[in-house]
């Protein structure tokens, strides 16, 4: 049974909370930090940040609580840290560096290890700006782990939908599962909350940028903690995506939107999502299967080319698909003696990264069509080994004598 609790309680009290609700170790933590006197959450007066005298004394409560879930996490445990700098007296604040120097100057090795820094580019935000000041567009996102045992499934989040228009010619550079995302996400902010179009919580966290960590730091059943839950926007997805949550936060009215809306908006938005996510998937093995042809086709009209001009003279080349990443390449030769030698430098070097094994097989005219003479062939110029010209049968070649500039393959490609 998956369980979603967001209690309204003190952060700064965690480890009695945490206690009192006998909560187990958490494997991922998620959250973002009232931002000291910016922004006045509900007036409530135990609120960290605003109210509060020094700038210093702010910051160490809030490192305080961070380290309370350090302490209290599982060793595979990361944190993910959703934090801006922000303006004071016309100054900016580096409030993210801030709590990393902390976290360092004060409990030195045993605290949070600063894995990676994430741009978060909102795309749209409010179009303040001012002298010295432009329009905000990103947040950081600061990626801790607790040691090195983390959890990180990057093929998860892998992507296909900006593929360069290179794509076909270069397809040795493409990870078949997909790209692995950047250190800059896009997602737009929910500036008007989810469902009745107002906002009811100055920052809720975007459902994507939250699903896209939890797919990356956790597996299903794993517990996730926010000791500043806000409107809950980390326990709704991470139910809807089959994880246990625990969420925090002083003010009982977030609760209550939590309760009213953001748990029902999560759902409506996982219910679209799953369908994306399945059509993403299969994207994803079509591309696998499209580039693994690709590499084939390339490797193989490589060969063809080389060997025409190491044995000055035009061949026939048939390429017949194998297992995955395998291919059979028959070789009609024209000349008796031919030097079927590859240990071409770049050759080699092509091979390696399209990792395609080819076998080269030297056969006579009659048995290749014993061979082949069912087969569907498809004729490729050797300047375009991604996009058929005609389909042929083996005898025809022979005819036709229809090989200067060509190669024949069984993988039909037309891209
Ligand atoms: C930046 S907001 C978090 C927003 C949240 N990530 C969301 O998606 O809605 C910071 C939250 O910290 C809460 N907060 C401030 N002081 C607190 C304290 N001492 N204990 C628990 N929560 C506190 C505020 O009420 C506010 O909701």
């Amino acid at each position: 049974m998956i369980e979603s609790k967001y209690i309204v309680g003190n952060s700064k009290e965690i480890e009695n909370i945490f206690k009192k609700f006998e909560i187990s170790k958490p494997n991922l933590i998620i959250s973002s930090p009232p931002y000291y006197d910016v922004l006045n959450y509900e007036d409530n007066k135990k609120q960290i940040g605003f109210g509060q005298g020094s700038y210093d004394e702010y910051l160490n409560d809030v490192v305080n609580v961070f380290q309370e879930c350090y302490n209290l996490s599982h060793e595979d445990a990361t944190f993910w840290l959703i934090v801006d700098t922000f303006k004071k007296e016309g100054e900016t604040i580096t409030l993210p560096f801030d709590i990393n120097s902390e976290f360092k100057r004060r409990f030195n090795k045993n605290t949070w290890k600063l894995k990676e820094i994430i741009i978060w580019d909102k795309e749209k935000n409010l179009p303040w700006n001012g002298k010295g000041k432009f329009k905000n567009q990103y947040e950081y996102v600061l990626f801790y782990s607790k040691n090195e045992s983390f959890k990180f499934n990057i093929d998860k989040v892998r992507e296909i939908n900006d593929l360069k228009k290179w794509w076909k010619k270069y397809p040795e550079r493409y990870n078949p599962d997909g790209k692995a995302p950047s250190n800059i996400w896009e997602f737009t902010t929910p500036l008007r909350g989810w469902g009745n179009g107002k906002q009811n919580h100055l920052c809720p966290f975007p459902f994507p940028l939250i699903e896209k960590i939890i797919s990356i730091s956790s597996n299903e059943d794993d517990i996730i903690f926010d000791p500043f839950a806000g409107s809950g926007s980390v326990l709704a997805i991470a139910k809807q995506m089959k994880r246990n949550s625990i969420g925090i936060d002083i003010n009982k009215n977030y609760y209550k939107i939590f309760m009213k809306e953001v748990r029902f908006g999560a759902e409506q938005y996982w219910n679209k999502r799953i369908i994306e996510l399945a059509k993403i998937k299969n994207q994803i093995i079509n591309f696998k299967k499209t580039n693994e042809n690709l590499r084939k086709q390339k490797t193989i009209n490589y060969i063809s080319k080389y060997l025409n001009t190491i044995n000055n003279c035009k061949n026939i080349y048939l390429a017949i698909n194998s297992t995955s990443n395998k291919i059979k390449l028959y070789l009609l030769r024209k000349r008796s003696k031919q030097i079927i030698d590859i240990r071409d430098d770049k050759l080699t070097d092509l091979i390696r990264q399209t990792k395609i094994d080819v076998e080269i097989i030297i056969i006579s005219k009659n048995n290749l069509f014993e061979k082949l003479k069912e087969t569907k062939l498809y004729k490729y110029h050797f300047d375009k080994f991604y996009f058929y010209t005609a389909s042929t049968q083996f005898e025809r070649i022979i005819k036709n004598k229809d090989f200067e500039n060509y190669f024949y393959s069984n993988i039909c490609m037309k891209i």
